[in-house]
């Protein structure tokens, strides 16, 4: 599924203004991350550090745990993610290893395969999390 301008426009400007609510006193690097659905709504979430630093959450990882608590079970189109040291956007950065699986599984609960927009200062690096993550493991293997 591709996205329309308009969409892919408020998602990055989402995932921007979720940054700003990054707790990461201990790295200063603030990311923020938006998640798209097919009726339109749009799920934010930042990362959320912790004293203890392996207990540490990435924004897509808090936005995937919105998204479920709020129901949704499917329907992620796209997903935008951005951020840098003290929220300065200096290159594009990709989800992490185990956000990558996060996000697998509410793709895979709909058979959808999110577009993935990583934000640079001036370029967009689009892809699909089924690049990012091939032959991953799911809901589906499970029966
Ligand atoms: N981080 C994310 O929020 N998402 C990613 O995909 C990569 C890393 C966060 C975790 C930590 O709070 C900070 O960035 C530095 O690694």
């Amino acid at each position: 599924m591709t996205i329309s301008g308009t969409s892919r426009d408020a998602l990055i400007a989402a995932a921007r203004t979720a940054m700003d609510s990054a707790y990461a006193p201990y790295s200063g690097f603030h990311v923020g991350a938006a998640l798209l659905f097919e009726d339109g709504a749009i799920i934010t979430g930042a990362n959320v550090e912790n004293a203890s630093y392996g207990l540490s959450l990435c924004a897509e990882t808090v936005a995937c745990a919105i998204a479920a608590h709020a129901g949704r079970r499917g329907g992620l189109v796209a997903v935008a993610v951005l951020g840098g040291p003290a929220g300065r956007i200096d290159s594009a950065i990709t989800p992490c290893g185990r956000c990558r699986q996060v996000l697998h599984e509410i793709a895979a609960l709909g058979g959808t395969d999110p577009v993935v927009l990583c934000i640079g200062p001036k370029e967009v690096l689009e892809t699909r999390l089924s690049v990012l993550l091939p032959d991953a493991f799911g809901p589906t293997q499970l029966g």
